[in-house]
């Protein structure tokens, strides 16, 4: 029988998880500088964490099973609920702002392509009881320091405000659940479903083109003024407008101005309610958008008070995706700095204590476990990066030593077995 992963899913081997380990390390420290702290959820909900709102599209791609007490449950598609829950179990008497970031695996049912996995993992965050638009401007300023701390290079940030459509759509009437509806189908960017669907829930023609109009608006600042005209006679919807100019000019004091202003972003999740963002890199493809958040209300859906949440999440995989196509190599750590070789199988033993000895002090040590000659134990030890190997024979024992080996140079010398860890140390840190 050969054993298959389910579709989908991916396994990580050593350099893999090396560099993921070094981009996720870099990451989370830029979260960390900006007050962040990390949270973590179980890996299942209940059900009803994510069919409540995050929208038609999520609940189709959940992974959902009841388990042996017949309860519903389902494997995370994404974190914002979760932390939602967190914040109305745990946090609601805590200080304002609340700012949690988050890195783990997201379950979605979806057809498999490149960049598109049924596991997959999000570095996230949730700033809960902040202001608009000072938050999202924080918040956005801290997605795109991320992207230049690890050197990643031709992003773009599109930033929208979902208050200006659904102004359009709340002056027509139109029920929330038909707006969700609206927006599922603006965020596939399909302009002929959309059509349909604006005649189907019977919305004025004037107003159904000028959804229409701005959903294939994008640019610079500039184009604000030209929105403006546009929905001049949209009260609310020129509210949201004026909220996206208020955190361009915001944007600027955060030392940003590298956006465009993109009123088709409609995001896949229902929650969202005013700014909202998505980080695109073309050289990706179909799956271009390498992070997406803004601000929600999912609280108060829960039944919690009114507080304002902005939120954004990396997806970990594509980022990685993109590191790799633009050839950046993190740098990663060989597997060794030492080895540790028994030149004779009498003195395995006395090996074994000296690696003790050396790991102890944190250095990656490595001790001969399958009784290999000394030829073959120093080709091994080349292959695993090992700089040094640490010479164990019976004669140098006798006199209270052990030889040491650079690898890089071939020299050798004898050092006495007690200061051997901190010769060791010293030697790498002189590399460095
Ligand atoms: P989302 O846009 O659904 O937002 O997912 C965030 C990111 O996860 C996407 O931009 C994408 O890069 C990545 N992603 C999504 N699905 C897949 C997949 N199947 N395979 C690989 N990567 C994927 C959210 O999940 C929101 N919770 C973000 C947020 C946080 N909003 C507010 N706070």
């Amino acid at each position: 029988m050969e054993l298959q992963k389910p579709r989908g899913t991916r396994d990580f081997l050593f350099e893999e998880m090396k560099e993921r380990k070094f981009v996720e390390k870099t990451m989370k420290k830029v979260f960390e500088t900006y007050g962040y702290q990390e949270i973590k959820t179980p890996i299942f909900e209940d059900l009803s964490l994510f069919t409540l709102k995050s929208g038609e599209g999520i609940i189709e791609e959940i992974y959902h099973f009841q388990d042996k007490g017949g309860r519903d449950l389902a494997l995370r598609p994404e974190l914002t609920a979760p932390v939602a829950r967190i914040y109305l179990n745990q946090l609601q008497k805590s200080p304002k702002p609340i700012k949690m970031y988050y890195f783990g695996s997201c379950f979605r049912y979806e057809r498999p392509q490149a960049g598109r996995f049924r596991q997959f993992w999000q570095l996230g965050c949730e700033l809960i009881g902040g202001k608009s638009p000072d938050c999202e401007a924080e918040i956005i300023a801290l997605a795109s320091h991320c992207l230049e701390e690890l050197k990643l290079e031709d992003y773009q940030i599109h930033l929208g405000n979902l208050g200006i459509l659904r102004g359009i759509l709340n002056q027509e009437g139109v029920s929330n659940h038909q707006q969700d509806q609206i927006m599922a189908i603006v965020d596939k960017g399909d302009v002929l479903e959309l059509k349909k669907l604006l005649k189907e829930f019977k919305i004025d023609e004037k107003s159904g083109n000028i959804l229409l109009e701005l959903i294939g608006m994008h640019g610079h600042r500039e184009i604000i003024d030209d929105v403006k005209k546009i929905i001049a006679d949209y009260p609310s919807a020129l509210e949201s407008l004026e909220e996206l100019e208020k955190l361009l000019t915001m944007l600027e004091s955060f030392g940003f101005r590298d956006y465009l202003v993109n009123l088709g972003i409609a995001r896949g999740l229902d929650y969202y309610t005013g700014c909202v963002f998505e980080i695109y890199v073309e050289g990706l493809g179909a799956q271009k958008q390498i992070s997406g958040g803004g601000t929600y209300n999912l609280i108060e859906v829960f039944g919690g008070e009114k507080v304002e949440s902005t939120g954004f999440a990396f997806g970990f995989d594509r980022v990685m995706e993109v590191l790799k196509i633009q050839k950046t190599k993190p740098p990663i750590k060989s597997r060794l700095e030492v080895f540790v070789a028994p030149i004779s199988p009498e003195t395995k033993l006395n090996a074994f204590e000296i690696a003790q000895q050396i790991r102890k002090k944190g250095i990656r040590t490595d001790v001969e476990l399958v009784g290999r000659k000394l030829k073959k134990i120093l080709s091994f030890a080349d292959n695993s990066g090992a700089r040094f190997v640490v010479l164990v024979g019976a004669r140098d024992l006798k006199n209270g030593e052990i030889t040491l080996k650079d690898m890089r140079s071939g020299n050798q010398e004898q050092i006495p077995i007690e200061t051997i860890a901190d010769v060791l140390i010293q030697r790498i840190n002189s590399l460095k």
